[in-house]
This record gives structure tokens, C-alpha cells and sequence, in this order.
């Protein structure tokens, strides 16, 4: 069998609130790897779908997202940008690999745990099974990397497992096992109101995390407003330990300026917040102002976005399609 060398897949739910953590965990990574691979950027609605959504702001979410890929740089003739629906083949394979992925291991999932809660006979089986779609998701274009953040690094490892469990069962080495690709900073951007819990698009307080809609006086206020505590910054990083809000904030402002820990606090050591507060508003103004504009333009033609999406369909179905005819010959399904 033939495997791509380099061939990257990596998604983003359309579920709204599009945050700092997605762009510096995520999309920019993306970035920098256009050149080096052929990549594969999906917007993965029916994931969007294992928690409730409204129709009319999933449709709107999944254009925002779309744009935010191209106004953060990349480019939709080099990639394929496509909606996870529009291609069939994640739903049917997702399918097959589920009769291929013990429940022992789905039972694993931290995240369907903390998303469950205490009521797991209420949650809904797509949620349950999620990490099987995602594994479909890559394994259906036999992605070889997959740049995420640090969270989905457990519903990766299930992907690779259920592939080496796939080519055992068939006796083949069909799918290559996906590498993660977990960048050294910003892996985990936490909340600005609490150092200890991830920013995500589901926090209730709006102030928690810093949007792609937010503009240059939201961004500045969020930042005000941040939790810390009353100590000043410390010299060096050892000094950051026990305080998560510092830590977290230090953190961004690095992975925003493109510095190390210790080079922020080579500037900012000795210094209260209020200093640091602007300086860090200063940086996240210069970086994500221009890409939340060029996002808005876009969106501003909704047809364009469309019609990138529609490109990209194309031609993830033609990559998706023969191999999902592939896995159905192995399985023994008789072809029409
Ligand atoms: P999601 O928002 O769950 O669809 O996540 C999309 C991508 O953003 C995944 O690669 C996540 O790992 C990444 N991501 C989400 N939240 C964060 C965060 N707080 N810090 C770093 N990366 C994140
Ligand atoms: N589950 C991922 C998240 O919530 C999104 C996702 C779905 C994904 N399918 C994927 C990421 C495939 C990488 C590869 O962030």
C-alpha cells in the first residue's frame, strides 16, 4: 500500500467564540507548516453536533472559522479548507472504525468524562463515540501528522490505536499510525479568570477568554481585567511556579512576541501587572488586530467563503473517496 510521507490533518469545531487558545494552540502552528506539507485544514461540524448548536449560528460558525484560517495566513489554494459534512466518507469510515474500537478504550476519554459529568446515561452516544469520528477524520486521508493542542492529545493516541487494531485485524498495513504534533508554547492557554482551567468556547464568562470578534478596546479591557495576584513578576521562570494567572499571562505574551518565558521577564521582572497588562495588550492588538479585520471583510461575502468551502470539498473527496473504496474492499463490503 501507498502512504502520503507528509500529509497533515487537523480540524476546528464550529461552535462559535473562536478564541486565543485555538490560534496560538492551533492555527498558527498550521501556518508555518504549509510549506513542508500537504494540508489538509477541516471545519469539523458534525463534532459541533455532539453538544446541542442552533442551526442558523452553526451554518455562521462554520463560515467564521473558515475565515479565520485565511485571514490568519493560510492560504486556500495550497490547502484543502472543507466542512467535515460535505464529505461522506468521515461518516461511513467513522462507522467502520467503530466496530473496530473497544469500549474499554472510548471509556478512557477524559474529555467525554468532564463533558458527561455526572449524568453519562443522559449523554448522547456522538459524543460518546466523537473520538472514533475524529480518528476517521484522519485516518480517511491516511494523515501521517496532526498539529492540535495539548487537550486532543489523548483522542490522538485512541486514532492510532484503532488504526494499528484496523491493519492487525485486516492483516495490513493500510492506515500509517498519525504522529501528534504538539508545538513547544501556548499548548494550553488558560482563562484570564483563572489560571487553573483551559480558556475554551464554553466558558460562561465571556471575559475569560480573548475572541476573534473582540476588538482592539475589548482585547485591552479582557486584558485589564485579567486575574493575577499582588506580587510582581518574577526575574526568572522558576519564580512563576504557584502562580498560575502569572504564569498563564507570561506565557501568552511570549507566544505572541515570539519569546521565551525568560526573555519577557528579562523585560518585565520586578514590574507590577498594570506595566505588564498594557504591554501585553500592546502585543495582542499588533498580532490579532489584522487578522480579526480581514476576517470581518471576508465574512462581509459569504459567498466567497462558500465558495472555498465548496473547492475544498472537491478535492478532500477526491482524496477521501478511493481510500474509503480501499477500506471498504478490506472489510468485505461488495462494491456496487
Ligand atoms: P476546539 O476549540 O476544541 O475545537 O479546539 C480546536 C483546536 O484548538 C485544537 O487543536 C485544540 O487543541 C486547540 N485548543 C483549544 N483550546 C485551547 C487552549 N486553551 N489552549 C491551546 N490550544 C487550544
Ligand atoms: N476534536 C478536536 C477538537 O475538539 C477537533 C477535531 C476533530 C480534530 N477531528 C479532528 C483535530 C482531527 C485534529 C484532527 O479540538
Amino acid at each position: 500500500m501507498t502512504h502520503p510521507t507528509n500529509r497533515i490533518f487537523s480540524g476546528i469545531q464550529p461552535t462559535g467564540n473562536l478564541h486565543l487558545g485555538n490560534y496560538l494552540g492551533a492555527i498558527r502552528n498550521w501556518v508555518g507548516m504549509q510549506k513542508d506539507y500537504e494540508c489538509i485544514f477541516c471545519i469539523v461540524d458534525m463534532h459541533a453536533i455532539t453538544v446541542p448548536q442552533d442551526p442558523a449560528a452553526l451554518r455562521q460558525s462554520t463560515r467564521e472559522v473558515t475565515a479565520a484560517y485565511i485571514a490568519s495566513g493560510i492560504d486556500p489554494d495550497e490547502c484543502v479548507i472543507f466542512n467535515q459534512s460535505t464529505v461522506s466518507g468521515h461518516a461511513e469510515l467513522a462507522w467502520i472504525l467503530g466496530c473496530h474500537a473497544p469500549m474499554g478504550w472510548l471509556n478512557r476519554m477524559t474529555q467525554f468524562k468532564e463533558k458527561a459529568g455526572k449524568k453519562r446515561d443522559q449523554a448522547m452516544i456522538g459524543l460518546y463515540s466523537y473520538p472514533v469520528l475524529m480518528a476517521a477524520d484522519i485516518l480517511l486521508y491516511k494523515a501521517t501528522d496532526v498539529p492540535v493542542g495539548e487537550d486532543q492529545k489523548q483522542h490522538l493516541e485512541l486514532a492510532r490505536d484503532i488504526a494499528g487494531a484496523f491493519n492487525r485485524f485486516y492483516d495490513v498495513e493500510y492506515f500509517p499510525l498519525p504522529e501528534p504534533r504538539i508545538f513547544g508554547t501556548a499548548t494550553r492557554v488558560m482563562s484570564l479568570r483563572d489560571g487553573t482551567a483551559k480558556m475554551s468556547k464554553s466558558d460562561p464568562s465571556d471575559m475569560s477568554r480573548i475572541t476573534f470578534t473582540d476588538d482592539a478596546d475589548a482585547i485591552a479591557g479582557k486584558i485589564r481585567r485579567a486575574k493575577t495576584d499582588p506580587e510582581p513578576l518574577p526575574s526568572e521562570a522558576a519564580g512563576l511556579e504557584g502562580r498560575p494567572e502569572a504564569d498563564n499571562l507570561v506565557g501568552i505574551y511570549g507566544a505572541l512576541a515570539g519569546q521565551t518565558v525568560d526573555e519577557v521577564l528579562a523585560e518585565f521582572g520586578g514590574k507590577g501587572f498594570a506595566d505588564f497588562k498594557r504591554g501585553l495588550s500592546d502585543v495582542a492588538v499588533q498580532v490579532l488586530s489584522p487578522i480579526t479585520a480581514e476576517m470581518q471583510r471576508m465574512l462581509a461575502d459569504p459567498a466567497y467563503v462558500d465558495s472555498i468551502l465548496h473547492k475544498g470539498y472537491e478535492r478532500a473527496n477526491a482524496i477521501a473517496a478511493p481510500n474509503l473504496a480501499e477500506v471498504k474492499e478490506l472489510v468485505g463490503f461488495l462494491a456496487r
